[in-house]
């Protein structure tokens, strides 16, 4: 029995088959558009499950979306009414897009499916959606189930149990008190893009103090013992305008929003530390509660405040729970699983099996490429390149090239699901050169200067490099570890001032090290990526460290790439050196000049 997940229309559309029960394939629809977070039905996604399944949409069980639109809709009336006159503004807006569309889903999802499935459509609940994509997936056989984000239909958070294939949720947090449109008010606040800009504010927030976070605590926020809150919503403005704050909060964090590009200052610094230092306090409290209600030894998280890779690793290491699991897309494109999982075990009644392990597969669920039509691909975009059919000969040059300081574009086998490149779809560089992490920012990735790359380690060396046990897995990167004492430099000099510190990090890996000596890390072993771990063996074998950098193959503004011509494409217009797809590797040297068309992403 095969059933179509989708979550679409309002950021990170997605897709996901899931046949009998297992997943199938998964991908975000930005990958395919190559529009960053795009929101429009995931035709390529869909038209991609669908091929890997081998089927054609009128073979289909059952299609099923990823929240109640009525129930949505009820919210946003209410709300517009709730703030008249001012709500109007909002209305203006948003109604011409719901009467025309948004009402009508069905016919929508028709248009979108070709008018070829017969079936019914099934609409779960927003924070069903997440709390599934949780829970099914996992490791466990029973867990406490923790949802946050922005908004589904009118929770915010919700705390579940799952027990086999049943999913109880016990609590819920309603709209408008919100602890992800929280986040993004202050990622707005601090001048980055809402719904994109949160782990910007995330990274921001080491190099600062939490000056501000009992005044926030004592005027915007009134938190209970177990994380639920009310939010003062006179110092907010997203429930009436455009915009997510109200002049009231320039008085309480002393001035105006920071403009997009401006200067970043201490205040900026200062702000992010005092939220996120909040938002670790919510969590932990509600994670409290969560193991209060179920008696649970373990947990999961959804929900977009889930790719907040710091506070989980907050629950993690203070929580009452003996084990926290994050899957690899815990945001809306990851309730495209969840509401397939949810239908096929809830509404259905399927059993789910004891789990062994977690059923994601290390997240490779997206498109992969045959050898064919790689080189099909390549020879269209005008690329020069050479062939290795022997796959360790290839490791161990891609890793002389590496420890030779060049970095290189790796392309290999399905694409990752979910917001981070595992391998498949990933930039690669040497973490110990001192100005790695700023040649990386500056000549390929085209981003600001503040943030770090995330490593990839040899599973079996993982603690060597980090503080991390065995039993911890960090195969999707949804946790920052600290970088073990041995190998951090010295304390960066007190009289560096907010950003300056980053580059005086130091130590054995500075490229991959936070100014508090954190690393967002992902652990490899060679089960699920044999290729990334055979050129971190090769690598270790030449230089005798373990731990590569990590970044996803893209520049600033562009979604991850998909397929080769994407890959050629990003190689030709970044500083990459050089370029490995499947068995096929390319040097930057070799390539006629500026053959591919510079596709020009908006900056995000
Ligand atoms: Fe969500």
């Amino acid at each position: 029995m095969d059933i179509l997940g989708i979550s679409a229309f309002y950021h990170d559309s997605a897709a996901c088959l899931v046949r009998d029960g297992a997943i199938l394939a998964a991908a975000e629809e930005e990958r395919f558009t190559r529009k960053k977070h795009d929101n429009a039905f995931p035709a390529g996604a869909v038209a991609y499950c669908l091929a890997e399944a081998g089927i054609d949409a009128s073979a289909l069980e059952l299609v099923v979306f990823y929240e109640k639109p009525l129930l949505k809709f009820d919210r946003l009336l209410e709300t517009y009414l709730a703030y008249a006159p001012a709500g109007f503004k909002l209305a203006k807006l948003g109604l011409p897009l719901w009467i025309r569309q948004r009402l009508h889903l069905p016919r929508e999802l028709d248009r979108g499916l070709g008018r070829k499935y017969r079936g019914r459509y099934v609409f779960t609940e927003h924070h069903e959606a997440h709390a599934a994509s949780a829970f099914y997936p996992s490791p466990f056989e029973e867990a406490a189930v923790l949802t946050l984000d922005g908004v589904g239909e009118w929770a915010t958070a919700s705390i579940g149990h799952g027990r086999g294939a049943k999913l109880e949720l016990l609590r819920e947090l309603h709209f408008p008190h919100s602890l992800g449109l929280l986040y993004s008010a202050l990622t707005y606040f601090v001048g980055f893009r809402v719904n994109s800009g949160e782990y910007k504010l995330m990274g921001l927030a080491p190099y600062g103090r939490p000056t501000y976070r009992e005044r926030m605590l004592r005027e915007l926020i009134e938190l209970r013992q177990d994380g639920s809150f009310r939010l003062d919503l006179s110092y907010f403005a997203y429930g009436y305008d455009d915009v997510m704050t109200s002049p009231k909060l320039n008085a309480l964090l002393d001035g105006p929003p920071r403009k997009p590009e401006a200067p970043i200052t201490e205040r900026e610094l200062d702000i992010a530390a005092s939220i996120q230092s909040i938002t670790e306090l919510i969590i932990l409290r509600m994670a409290a509660h969560a193991h209060e209600l179920t008696g649970s030894k373990r947990l999961v998280l959804a929900g977009g405040v889930a790719l907040n890779c710091v506070a989980n690793a907050c629950v993690r290491r203070d929580g009452p729970f003996a084990d926290v699991w994050v899957q690899p897309g815990p945001g809306d494109s990851g309730a495209a699983l969840g509401c397939a999982l949810f239908a096929w075990h809830q509404l259905l009644d399927r059993p789910r099996p004891a789990p062994a392990s977690d059923a994601l597969r290390g997240a490779y669920l997206g498109p992969a490429y045959s050898r064919d039509e790689v080189k099909r691909q390549l020879e269209a975009s005008g690329a020069k390149f050479s062939e290795e059919p022997d796959e360790a000969a290839l490791q161990t040059r891609v890793a002389a090239l590496l420890a030779a300081g060049q970095v290189v574009g790796h392309f290999a086998g399905r694409m990752e699901f979910g917001p981070r490149a595992l391998g498949n779809r990933s930039i690669l560089a040497d973490p110990r050169p001192p100005d790695m992490q700023a040649r990386l920012n500056a000549k390929i990735k085209f981003r600001e200067s503040f943030r770090p790359f995330a490593p990839a380690v040899l599973r079996e060396d993982a603690s060597r490099y980090f503080e991390l046990t065995d039993r911890e897995s960090n195969a999707y990167m949804q946790f920052t570890v600290p970088v073990h004492p041995h190998q951090r430099g010295a304390p960066p000099s007190t009289e560096l001032r907010g950003l300056e510190r980053l580059a005086a990090v130091g130590g054995a890996i500075p490229a991959v090290t936070h100014v508090d000596h954190s690393a967002r890390v992902q652990t490899v072993d060679g089960e699920h990526n044999r290729r990334l771990h055979g050129i971190l063996r090769a690598f270790k074998a030449q230089t005798g460290c373990s731990v590569l950098v990590n970044t996803s193959f893209n520049v600033r503004g562009e979604p991850i790439v998909a397929t080769p011509a994407d890959a050629y494409r990003c190689f030709m217009h970044s500083g990459l050196d050089a370029l490995v797809v499947e068995n096929c590797l390319l040097l930057k040297s070799d390539q006629p000049a500026a053959s591919v068309p510079d596709p020009q992403f908006e900056l995000d």
